[in-house]
């Protein structure tokens, strides 16, 4: 088992607050500059028709990216996204591909269209999230966020990793493909209540006295899971040369629809705080750029916060945070059993 960066790094020392102000204030994420090239090398991006994913795909393209895949939800908002990105590059090909987080079987489309039409991958990044103001439960069985946020971008890391390994850009000097999910620094503050309830998955189906909906919280603990899961697969089942997997903090940007659910109030008061502190757009989906191009090897399995290596959530570091580990990972494998999860990952330590 390989330790990771964030993990060697142990608990962040600086507070949340110090840390916030740090990120939003005092930090300038670099631009991509003219003398990036992209050139020859393919991307998928999900939730590429809006915010930060847009954004980073126009960055891409803008560097010489040869081909794009926009994996998106709404094949007609995919087109007129990406009718805006062909002004941007008019040399590079650039698919929209119907994918729904709340639908495994479409999850299973996706990765196969990927295994059949594309001959190298370069760099995925799984940015397709929500951060919805109501509790709704969806047709696998699960509350939203957890299933998207969590579940599903789980699931299609895993399934994706054999593909990525098996279309590694060719040459002995080229990267390894990788792997880039969204993470959010609200994890680190995730009161996370039901944490030892067991099962713990279906506990967060139902609104409970002892589990009200905290939309907020649950956004938060839904990247929490993200970081208990994903520092497992990236430690114990993924080979840096085969495939790097990083989790990404973007910063807390503004311009984005990623609070277009909250009710007109609220939401109103967060576009105020945006305004005041929120990271520039364009400055969000650097650190997209920098986590497909530039993060050394190194930062495999950890979370990336203002392009560097930085601590998990604090809750990683506690005690406590093994047993629940333990528990999400075998009731995750469960539900993925219908796509032999854990066989696909096996397969990864596979030559
Ligand atoms: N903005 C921030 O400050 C911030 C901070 C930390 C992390 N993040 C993360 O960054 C990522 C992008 O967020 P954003 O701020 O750019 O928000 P956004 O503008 O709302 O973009 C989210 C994207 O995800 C897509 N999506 C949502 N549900 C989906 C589903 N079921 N299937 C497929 N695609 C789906 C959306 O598609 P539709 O247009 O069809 O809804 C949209 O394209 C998210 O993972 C978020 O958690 C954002």
């Amino acid at each position: 088992m390989t330790v990771t960066a964030s993990r060697a790094l142990g608990p962040n020392p600086q507070s949340f607050g110090s840390m916030f102000w740090e990120n939003q204030f005092k930090t300038t994420i670099p631009l991509p500059s003219k003398d990036d090239s992209l050139k020859d090398q393919v991307a998928i991006i999900t939730g590429s028709n809006s915010g930060l994913g847009l954004e980073s795909a126009k960055q891409m393209l803008g560097a010489g990216l040869s081909r794009l895949i926009m994996g998106v939800r709404s094949i007609e908002r995919g087109q007129e996204a990406a009718a805006q990105l062909r002004t941007v590059s008019t040399d590079a090909i650039i698919d929209v591909w119907q994918i729904d987080m709340e639908n495994y079987q479409s999850i299973q489309r996706f990765v196969r269209r990927c295994e059949i039409d594309l001959p190298r991958i370069d760099f995925v990044i799984l940015n397709a999230g929500i951060a919805p103001a109501y509790h709704a439960k969806l047709a696998t069985g699960h509350e939203s966020t957890v299933q998207v946020n969590y579940l599903s971008t789980v699931l299609l890391s895993i399934l994706l990793l054999p593909v990525l390994k098996a279309k590694r850009p060719p040459g002995p000097e080229a990267q390894a493909p990788r792997l880039i999910t969204l993470g959010s620094v609200t994890a680190r503050n995730a009161k996370f209540p039901n944490k030892s309830q067991r099962p713990l998955l279906p506990s967060f189906d139902q609104i409970t006295p002892a589990l009200p909906w905290d939309p907020n919280d649950r956004y938060a603990v839904s990247k929490l899971l993200c970081q208990l899961t994903l520092e497992r697969i990236a430690a114990r089942y993924v080979d840096a040369r085969d495939v790097v997997i990083l989790m990404l903090e973007p910063g807390w940007v503004r311009g984005t629809g990623l609070f277009r659910a909250l009710p007109a109030i609220p939401r109103c008061i967060v576009r105020g705080l945006l305004w005041v502190c929120g990271r520039p757009l364009e400055q969000g989906a650097a650190t997209y750029f920098d986590a497909a191009v530039r993060q050394p090897v190194g930062s495999h399995g950890s979370y990336v916060m203002n392009c560097r290596v930085a601590p998990y959530a604090d809750f990683l570091y506690t005690e406590e945070a093994e047993g629940v580990a333990d528990a999400l990972w075998d009731e995750t494998m469960d539900d993925f059993s219908f796509a032999n999860a854990l066989e696909v990952l096996e397969s990864m330590k596979k030559p």
